[in-house]
């Protein structure tokens, strides 16, 4: 069934073509043409590959302490394209990080920040903590020496906060050392939570953003 067909059957229904239409011819504000304003739609281009390649990487990878390792290295060096796939998703995921950040200094400098757009600020800060958790639970996945490592300094760090710190470590952990249950923890956290999280965060981010539009200035 074309694009086009999918759209008629639920414009029949819904109404949509007026609005689909309306969003495509909307015109970009002249003081929004430059690059610096392209970084909130890198980092989310960026997040549309991750969700793509995750899909595919999540085909062969297998989330347990037993055999984690060895799927990572069957992804890179037996499964046909495994190699570039995982390493679309690394870069991918690098990009985002970079964008992101990048994009928040933009709207910094842009004191986008200011009422009205607090809001948006706070729901950005939310996005920015997904994307380094996304980052770092990642990493973790490939359960090797060095992963191990990361982890360790990572997941034990929050145990030095004054208040529910410990609490912290051990959700993450899931005992009170890295064992195999602290894999399936963050194998759940990459790959439903934070995602799903992230998807609707990035939406309330898009809708407040049409409501209010974009700052002028920077
Ligand atoms: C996954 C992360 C993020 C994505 C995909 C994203 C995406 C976007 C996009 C597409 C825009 C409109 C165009 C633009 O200004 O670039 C925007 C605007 C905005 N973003 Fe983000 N953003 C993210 C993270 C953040 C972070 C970390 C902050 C700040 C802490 C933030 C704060 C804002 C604000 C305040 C605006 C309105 C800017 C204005 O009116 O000029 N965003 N975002």
């Amino acid at each position: 069934m074309s694009l086009a067909r999918i759209v008629d059957w639920l414009d029949e229904r819904l109404g949509i073509r007026r609005d689909i239409e309306r969003a495509l011819r909307r015109t970009v504000p002249a003081h929004a043409l430059g690059a610096p304003y392209c970084l909130g739609g890198i980092a989310f281009l960026a997040f549309v590959v991750e969700v793509l390649t995750g899909i595919a990487l999540a085909r062969y990878y297998q989330p347990n302490a037993a055999m984690a390792y060895e799927s990572v290295r069957l992804i890179s060096y037996q499964v046909p394209l495994g190699s570039l796939v995982r390493g679309l998703h690394y870069w991918a995921g690098n990009v985002m990080i970079a964008a992101v950040l990048l994009h928040m200094l933009r709207v910094y400098l842009a004191g986008a920040y200011r009422r009205p757009r607090e809001l948006n600020w706070v729901v950005g800060v939310l996005l920015l903590l997904a994307t380094l958790t996304f980052g770092f639970s990642g990493y973790a996945l490939r359960w090797d020496a060095a992963t191990y490592g990361a982890t360790s300094i990572v997941v034990l760090a929050p145990a030095s906060l004054p208040l529910g710190g410990e609490w912290l470590m051990r959700v993450f952990l899931g005992d009170v050392v890295i064992t195999g249950e602290t894999l399936t923890r963050l194998y759940f956290l990459h790959v439903f939570l934070l995602p799903a999280v992230a998807t609707l965060l990035m939406l309330l981010h898009f809708l407040i953003v049409r409501r209010q539009g974009i700052t002028g200035g920077m």
